[in-house]
């Protein structure tokens, strides 16, 4: 019994052949990533060991390198825009394809799927997420993305005609939109705070959010970490300051989970919304919205099903939009999984180590570009964006930056950004010499622009 058990977990000759004629041929049609989740999902495992952990304090650098090797990532291509969607290691990936086909053999439980009621596999994911983040399970809702998670509480708010949010001057469409469409359709008032391109001090952000104020103001919206500079905000001083005047926190924290360390009972802020696709590398379509325990019966839901008045499932009350794909959401767990076996404050120092690099590099240039929120260590994470000295007008398609932006193209980086700014995200797979193949293209591109 012993003997034949062991064999059964044997790969015999031929089917080693089989699976790497299989892999030649996946290989001819599907590139090389196919090939490599083949090689890895077909032996049975989730993708290559992972780099000892002593390895970081011996030599760090060949960790990261050895790191790599869990993702798909093409050696040809470079991204260093995973600020806008991150890419997922295999180990994800695997977790994902293996629901998928275990889903769709009818070995999963029959009901409820994602979009109903809580499962095992959810509550496991809020269990570890909410532990990751630093709140309750209670206060946490499973959803699809920060914009989803944003609509939520900027939809679900009850607030009079004339009444006022107030708004950063740098929040993504998926964040100010919704705010747009409720200013539209009930006449309550948007203001805007400017703010400093890079900042000084936290005191002189806070400073200007506290001017902005007024006594109609309900709540103010603003990101942890902006879309435009990738500045950090300092969302624990404004949320204190919002408590002491009577006026609500909803942070939009897209970029934060995965890039910074997170506690939001510490940051104390009222609602928070995140997309773990980006820099948690988690399967795209996966989001979580927080909202503080006592808040979370004064919100409508936006998508009214069975458990649109059921108060006692706090914020999962706000996961009941229906069937959905849970598949993605034990990616999400998987992605936990992987950020915290190697440690998030770990990775963070990583990226923002590689972020050091970006920002020197563009002080090289002082008569060119500036940085626009890398002026000290606490206001940028792994984020860096620069911006042409003289600016350009906004939305500007010529000048400014767009050589270098184009000299990128043309060696297949990928960046964020154009004339009138640039912004790059160095993560733990970005690898020192991409940086230099970018600062290779930063020069060719100021060079060419005289
Ligand atoms: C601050 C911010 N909010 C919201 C979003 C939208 O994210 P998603 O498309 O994942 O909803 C982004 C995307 O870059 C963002 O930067």
């Amino acid at each position: 019994m012993h003997i034949e058990m062991k064999r059964a977990r044997q790969v015999s000759p031929l089917q080693r052949r089989e699976f790497l004629q299989r892999s030649a041929v996946a290989a001819a049609v599907f590139g090389l990533p196919m090939a490599k989740a083949e090689q890895y999902f077909g032996a049975g495992e989730s993708g290559p060991a992972m780099p000892r952990h002593e390895l970081l304090d011996s030599d760090p650098e060949r960790y990261w390198a050895e790191l790599r090797r869990q993702w798909l990532l093409a050696a040809d291509r470079v991204n260093l825009n995973c600020g806008s969607v991150g890419c997922s290691p295999l180990p994800v990936l695997r977790a994902m394809i293996d629901h998928i086909l275990s889903a769709e053999s009818y070995r999963e439980a029959p009901y409820p799927w994602f979009g109903y009621e809580e499962n095992t596999r959810l509550r496991e994911l809020r269990d570890q997420l909410s532990a990751f983040i630093g709140c309750q399970r209670d206060e946490l809702a499973i959803v699809r993305n920060a914009t989803e998670a944003n609509n939520v509480v900027c939809n679900g708010l009850d607030m009079k005609p004339g009444e006022e949010a107030l708004l950063s001057d740098q929040e993504h469409p998926g964040g100010k939109c919704c705010w747009e469409q409720k200013a539209a359709r009930f006449g309550i008032k948007l203001n805007y705070v400017a703010l400093p391109k890079p900042p000084a001090t936290k005191e002189e952000i806070v400073e200007r959010f506290a001017k902005a104020l007024t006594p109609k103001t309900r709540i103010i919206v603003f990101s942890h970490i902006t879309t435009v500079t990738g500045v950090i905000l300092p969302v624990k001083e404004i949320s204190a300051l919002a408590r002491q005047r009577g006026v609500l926190t909803h942070v939009d924290g897209a970029h934060a989970i995965g890039q910074i360390p997170l506690n939001l009972h510490d940051l104390g802020c009222d609602f928070y919304a995140s997309s773990p696709h980006k820099w948690l590398m988690a399967p795209k379509g996966t989001g979580f919205l927080y909202v503080r325990e006592e808040l979370c019966d004064k919100l409508w839901v936006n998508i009214a099903s069975g458990e649109w008045r059921n108060y006692e499932q706090k914020a999962y009350r706000f996961s009941n939009f229906g069937t959905s794909n849970l598949s993605v959401m034990v990616g999400l767990k998987a992605a936990l999984d992987f950020v915290q076996q190697i440690g998030a404050e770990r990775i963070y120092a990583r990226g923002h180590q590689l972020a050091t690099r970006v920002r020197d590099q563009v002080a090289k240039y002082p008569d060119r570009m500036k940085t626009v929120n890398a002026s000290k260590d606490e206001f940028f994470g792994t984020l860096v964006s620069f911006e042409p000295v003289p600016a350009v007008a906004p939305g500007a398609t010529s000048g400014g930056l767009l050589p270098i932006a184009r000299e990128s193209a043309a060696r297949n980086i990928r960046v964020a950004g154009g004339a009138e700014r640039i912004r790059i995200a160095t993560h733990i797979f970005t690898q020192p010499t991409e940086l230099l193949a970018f600062f290779d293209a930063m020069d060719a591109g100021v060079r060419s622009s005289g």
